[in-house]
């Protein structure tokens, strides 16, 4: 089967001092080769922690996780991370960074030099691979960061926050280069993210989850981010649905995050 198989995954992490945090309870997801992804929700509804265990960086307390059929141990190259920020390589170039994954499997310069400097253009940085990466801004690390997780080919990209910490038109900039890539490349991504506009653009599915415990609150098939591909995406937030549901997500979060506050209010 191709694709990934989430089956009732829980996850709860047992602390020092005896109590335990039910970070995720009977979460279950299948995602089709090619989908893109957009995850929603508070902050501290697990989202991070269902990415990890999907990474193969955690080991979930109960539940299975399959990957083109086959079970998730532990990390592997046919899934790609794209962290929030500082993941790179400060010591190397670009190109060094880029071409990190197929270096480390032995490849020789010839078998991807092509691949990384098509890559090092597709996301527009061919006249920077020389460059350091503290001579980049910040769009262009993550540019970087996203060039290097796709020189190694991966089945899925799983992306925490990638754009958190830009600029709004950087940030825009970079929510239409990653839709280009996704319809280019066929690649299933999951993309965790605090903005609501950004995950209606982006995914093509979206899941807002719930806290305490952790939980798929509801998900929504969206027709933006295919519109989003050929069409500016100014033009697609102004599309009355792209508005109304809008709303009802922020609603929704807004209603999550006050009952979190209610009860941290009543139990002090
Ligand atoms: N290693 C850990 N040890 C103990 N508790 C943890 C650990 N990792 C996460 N948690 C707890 O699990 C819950 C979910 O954390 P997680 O980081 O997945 O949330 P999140 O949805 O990514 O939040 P944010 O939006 O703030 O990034 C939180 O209550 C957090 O405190
Ligand atoms: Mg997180």
């Amino acid at each position: 089967m191709s694709g990934l198989s989430i089956d009732r995954i829980s996850m709860r992490f047992d602390l020092p001092n005896g109590s335990s945090v039910q970070a995720l309870k009977d979460v279950s997801l299948d995602l089709a080769a090619g989908e893109l992804l957009s995850v929603l929700g508070p902050s501290g509804c697990g989202k991070t922690t269902l990415l990890n265990i999907v990474a193969g960086f955690l080991a979930p307390t109960s539940g299975k996780i399959q990957m083109n059929g086959h079970a998730v141990t532990g990390p592997g190259a046919e899934r790609g991370m794209v962290f929030q920020q500082g993941a790179l390589f400060e010591w190397m170039d670009v190109r060094d960074n880029v071409s990190f994954g197929p270096r480390m499997a032995g490849k020789r310069e010839r078998h991807w030099a092509e691949h990384v400097d098509h890559l090092l253009d597709v996301v527009g940085l061919r006249d920077f691979k020389a460059k350091a990466v503290y001579e980049l801004s910040g769009g262009m690390q993550q540019r970087v960061a996203l060039a290097r997780c796709l020189a190694n080919d991966p089945d899925v990209i799983l992306m925490d926050e990638p754009l958190g910490a830009l600029d709004a038109l950087t940030r825009e900039k970079m929510q239409s280069l990653v839709l280009k890539l996704w319809k280019e490349t066929g690649k299933t991504v999951i993309l965790i993210t605090h903005s609501v506009e950004e995950a209606l653009l982006l995914g093509e599915r979206l899941l807002v989850m719930a806290p305490r415990p952790g939980r798929i609150h509801r998900e929504y098939r969206l027709p933006f981010a295919d519109l989003g591909v050929a069409e500016d995406l100014r033009a697609v937030k102004k599309h009355p649905d792209f508005a109304r549901t809008r709303e009802e997500i922020l609603g929704m979060i807004w209603d999550m995050e006050e009952e979190i506050m209610g009860r941290t209010e009543t139990t002090q």
